[in-house]
């Protein structure tokens, strides 16, 4: 799988990253990230150029220096070698590590996996409000089996939440729903309205709990690579939003590997403020929702895809699948720019919205 080099990826939470040396396999590359002395991350592939030790496995020193576990040599955050025990102790030109562009921004660290002097900060998304006061943002960071593309394609096509989460998220009112499909030039959106319908468990329990019809909005999108921005709530049927409760949810698909994701997920809210017990209760349904139910029938279908690329096995496309469609040809539009390729034609049809 080719991964678009040039974004920005969510590679950790901020306080993930402490006092030590904290390790991270993204797009198939193997990071480590520590603190310099003025707080700031770095980030560097996590290799030694002289035998290849995960540098992860060494020590970081004071100064914001690694210090390599297996022979000693000593790098700094952008690694350079700075200190070498053998010898003469002179420091061989080649050793250096190649060092990532590496942002702390919302609460999260971003790295740039691109050419360095392309990495421009301004692309970083605005997701102010999941480090804001103003909000109550509960997250979580998960391991999950399957590529990020079948997560973007779970994400932007919520036609499978009265399915496969009926339990919590989704009711069997919830079918058809009026949908609209939204494009510019970096944002995917796929807005979606289910009208006087009764609200799932959990959208009930926040809003009365009497089981009361309501109007229930998901409004998500996409930008590259993997950030989907999910606006979900209920409001009383015709009766503008800014009345029913609202939560804003992020949903950063970071690739481990071509089958294998980090998702760091966030909701934040303004009402309720103070309720733990809502706190808990929003761990308790991603726990279910996404680890129970999501994460088992992604890995499922990575599973039945055989190793085939999504385009070998030709799908069959419904109306709801238009915004990962369109996702996905973002998506290899970029790949293909960043290659100097031209995109490839989509082997499959658009749908109708
Ligand atoms: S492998 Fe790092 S110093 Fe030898
Ligand atoms: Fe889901």
């Amino acid at each position: 799988m080719q991964f678009l080099k040039s974004a920005w990826y969510v590679a950790a939470f901020g306080d993930e990253v402490g006092k030590g040396l904290f390790e991270r396999r993204i797009c198939d590359e193997s990071i480590v990230m520590f603190r310099r002395e003025d707080g700031s991350v770095a980030a560097l592939t996590n290799r030694c150029p002289h035998r290849f030790a995960p540098l992860s496995r060494g020590k970081l020193l004071p100064g914001g220096v690694i210090k390599c576990g297996y022979h000693g040599l000593e790098f700094d955050g952008a690694g350079a070698c700075v200190h070498n025990p053998h010898g003469t102790g002179a420091i061989p030109a080649a050793a250096r590590i190649r060092s990532w562009p590496a942002i702390e921004r919302h609460g999260m660290i971003w790295l740039w996996m691109g050419l360095a002097e392309d990495a421009d900060p301004d692309a970083i998304p605005d997701f102010s409000f999941a480090a804001s006061a103003e909000y109550n943002t509960q997250r979580g960071v998960l391991s999950n089996r399957g590529s990020h593309e079948l997560y973007i394609d779970n994400l932007m096509d919520l036609s499978h939440v009265p399915h496969l989460h009926p339990g919590t998220l989704g009711n069997d009112e919830m079918e058809g729903g009026k949908r609209q499909f939204l494009q510019d030039e970096t944002t995917v959106a796929s807005n979606t309205l289910y009208e006087n319908v009764r609200p799932s468990p959990f959208w009930d329990m926040q809003f009365g709990g009497a089981g009361e019809p309501v109007d229930h909005w998901q409004d998500i999108s996409w930008r590259a690579p993997a950030h989907m921005l999910l606006d979900v709530g209920v409001t009383k049927p015709g009766r503008a939003r800014s009345e029913g409760v609202a939560i804003l949810t992020l949903h950063i698909i970071t690739p481990e590997t071509a089958t294998s994701t980090h998702y760091f997920w966030s909701a934040s809210r303004r009402y309720a403020m103070d309720n733990t017990g809502l706190d808990k209760a929003i761990h308790e349904v991603v726990a279910s929702a996404f680890t129970g139910e999501d994460e088992p029938m992604i890995a499922a279908v990575q599973e039945s895809m055989g190793g085939k690329t999504f385009d070998e096995l030709r799908p069959v496309l419904l109306a709801p699948d238009a915004a990962a469609m369109r996702v996905r040809r973002a998506l290899k539009k970029l790949i293909a720019a960043e290659s100097g390729q031209h995109a490839p034609v989509a082997e499959v049809a658009d749908v109708a919205g």
